[in-house]
């Protein structure tokens, strides 16, 4: 809700912003860049459009790029990625540091399908069905909130290329997992680390209710109904599609894709994983990849030796990525050289303490 209200605080573009030539921006990024030197850093996540990622100091996944803001003492971060990133960087940042997204309208679908009132009504009801036999872990694509409420409820965030290792820890802690807010990477992580499909539950907060079949005393995961919108646009259909044309060429997906999709799939794996794996990869072999857009296009220019397609040809970049372009970043830099912070992302400290007990339990295990 807070983030909500946030984001439709969004300072908007000014005009003259709009019709620059791209040399021109080009320029008067690099300029203001020169001139705060250290005093500024620019993360940029791998889903990002290239317009934006030519300035980034450190390109990263979110478990990275969590780490580098943990780590980074720079004044001013402006964050070329989503809201629940900048949110994380500012929670891991000192006092003294800002946190700018240059555009507040990028945010997160998925995050946006997990919300702490709907949260804190569902935990009460499985309080009530399983007593306090539940730890919750949340994918670091949620808001604040959700981070503080897994804090305070002694669990921990998981990114992609941890979930593993951290649903491991979190079986040390508690018989059963409740999993925030993507479904998909839940179900994939438990099902790798051998927990039958059938011990697992939907957990549905629009309805307040369990989607399982069964007793329910076997359920050892409940997965919250969310899902990103872009990875759910990889289908079987896809695959099958490969499969039949082009027996040859390798699948690899992120595990945000459905089960049916990654079961299929040759790979699946975080950004980190599929960028690795490809830059790996013999010259000549042939893949189909199935995660964001504007990676796999960055993907397939990087490595000219090797065949590489997007799992499905109708793939659009995610939309909420891609609010972060070069006019938004010019006007979020030229500002602060006029002594001007636009769309800072500050999360309240009370919260903030919280969300970082959940963050740290992950960034000390990985
Ligand atoms: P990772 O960076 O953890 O792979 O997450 C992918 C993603 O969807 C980011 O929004
Ligand atoms: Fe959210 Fe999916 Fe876009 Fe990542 S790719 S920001 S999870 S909607």
């Amino acid at each position: 809700m807070l983030e909500l209200l946030e984001r439709t605080r969004n300072q908007a573009l000014p005009e003259i912003y709009k019709d620059l030539s791209e040399a021109e921006m080009v320029e008067r990024v690099k300029s203001v860049k020169e001139k705060f030197g250290d005093r500024l850093f620019i993360p940029g996540h791998h889903y990002q459009k290239d317009e934006v990622m030519q300035f980034a100091d450190a390109a990263g996944d979110s478990l990275q790029l969590a780490q580098l803001s943990a780590a980074n003492t720079a004044e001013y971060i402006v964050f070329c990625g989503v809201h629940f990133m900048a949110e994380t960087a500012d929670i891991l940042t000192n006092d003294y540091q800002q946190v700018i997204l240059p555009d507040m309208r990028a945010g997160c679908s998925m995050a946006d399908m997990a919300d702490i009132h709907q949260t804190e009504r569902g935990w009460k009801l499985m309080q009530e069905s399983f007593g306090d036999t539940i730890l919750p872990l949340t994918y670091v694509n949620s808001t604040a909130a959700i981070k503080a409420f897994v804090g305070e409820n002694g669990g921990a965030t998981v990114t992609s290329s941890n979930a593993k290792q951290m649903l491991e820890w979190a079986f040390t802690q508690k018989e059963r997992i409740l999993f925030l807010p993507d479904q998909h990477l839940g179900r994939n992580t438990a099902y790798e680390l051998g927990i039958p499909l059938e011990n697992m539950a939907v957990w549905n907060p629009i309805l307040d209710r369990l989607e399982y079949e069964g007793d329910t005393e076997n359920i050892q995961v409940i997965l919250w109904k969310g899902h990103c919108s872009v990875h759910e646009n990889f289908r079987v259909s896809n695959v099958e599609q490969i499969r039949e044309t082009n027996p040859e060429r390798k699948v690899i997906v992120h595990p945000e894709c459905s089960r049916e999709v990654v079961d299929l799939s040759d790979y699946a794996g975080s950004t980190k994983y599929i960028i690795d794996t490809i830059s790996k990869a013999p010259a000549g072999s042939k893949w189909a990849i199935g995660t964001e857009m504007n990676l796999v296009k960055r993907l397939i220019h990087q490595h000219p030796d090797k065949d590489i397609v997007s799992l499905n040809p109708y793939m659009c970049p995610c939309l909420t990525m891609n609010r972060i372009d070069l006019p938004h970043l010019l006007w979020a830099l030229e500002s602060l050289e006029r002594g001007k912070v636009v769309n800072r992302i500050k999360v309240d400290p009370h919260i903030a303490r919280k969300a970082n007990l959940a963050l740290n339990r992950m960034l000390a295990r990985v």
